[in-house]
């Protein structure tokens, strides 16, 4: 998915995305000027927070715009603009994270993403990684979909979420060990009084990408006004995330020889 980031606002309202990212950081097992590839880095911080776990962080995104907010704030550290199903590193790395990156990739071409992390991946190294699961976003993709019905349009939700079974399939498939994985429901409070509303404009672009400005304000207020009785609570909106967070490592290549 080839997206035009508003990198300030990315990094000002919707900051939670990096924030809640910290959490899976603690899955990495990390020891000191391990290498480390955060894949998606988007703006840069949790390659920031890796970094100041003494690894060599190195941020690789497939957007300038995000990328060069990440260069402004980070100018230490290293960033390389790529895409997710095609990057090939020069050196293998310890570990590969990824936050809030993999529902934009679709089905089709996940295991070239997991093709490339395994490549990337010193025998033994780690992937680490969360993003949307099934069922994330429910109840404003059913909203969005009713709201494009009512004008005769036909809405395609167009991200990736899957199930456990799903993707610790794939990453077996590639030759990973599954080691850890969970799905649950996180609520999301929103920024704004119209925070739902500047959510669905941030995040859902494709659906939108042929209709006309007015007609994707109004579509986008009908969604917020079908949903304002469940998501807006206590005067602020929230987003009805479900995460799928885990962890898988690179079996050893059959030749490899193991001393001790
Ligand atoms: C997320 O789960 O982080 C997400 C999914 C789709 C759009 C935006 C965010």
């Amino acid at each position: 998915m080839n997206i035009i980031w508003d990198a300030q606002k990315y990094t000002q309202a919707f900051s939670f995305v990096h924030q809640y990212g910290e959490d899976v950081l603690e899955l990495l097992d990390l020891e000191r000027d391990m290498a480390v590839l955060d894949l998606g880095c988007g703006n840069g911080a949790l390659t920031k927070r890796l970094a100041e776990r003494g690894v060599r962080a190195i941020g690789l995104d497939a957007s300038a715009e995000l990328l060069e907010t990440a260069r402004t704030h980070y100018p230490d550290l290293t960033f390389v603009r790529d895409d997710a199903t095609a990057f090939v590193l020069d050196q293998p790395v310890d570990a590969v994270f990824s936050n809030a990156v993999l529902h934009w990739i679709d089905r089709v071409h996940q295991p070239a993403v997991l093709q490339h992390v395994y490549a990337a991946l010193r025998d033994g190294g780690q992937f680490v990684f969360e993003f949307g699961g099934c069922g994330n976003n429910r109840r404003i993709h059913a909203a969005l979909e009713q709201s494009f019905k009512e004008r005769g349009l036909v809405y395609e939700m167009p991200f990736y979420f899957p199930t456990i079974g799903e993707y610790a399939g794939l990453l077996e498939q590639m030759g990973f060990r599954v080691t850890y994985m969970t799905l649950f429901d996180r609520m999301t409070p929103l920024q704004g009084e119209n925070g739902l509303e500047e959510w669905i404009r941030m995040f859902v672009k494709q659906p939108f990408e042929d209709l006309a400005e007015d007609e994707k304000n109004s579509l986008i207020r009908r969604a917020a006004a079908l949903l304002q009785s469940d998501l807006l609570r206590e005067s602020v909106w929230y987003a009805d995330y479900v995460r799928i967070r885990g962890k898988a490592v690179k079996l050893c290549s059959p030749g490899a020889v193991h001393a001790g």
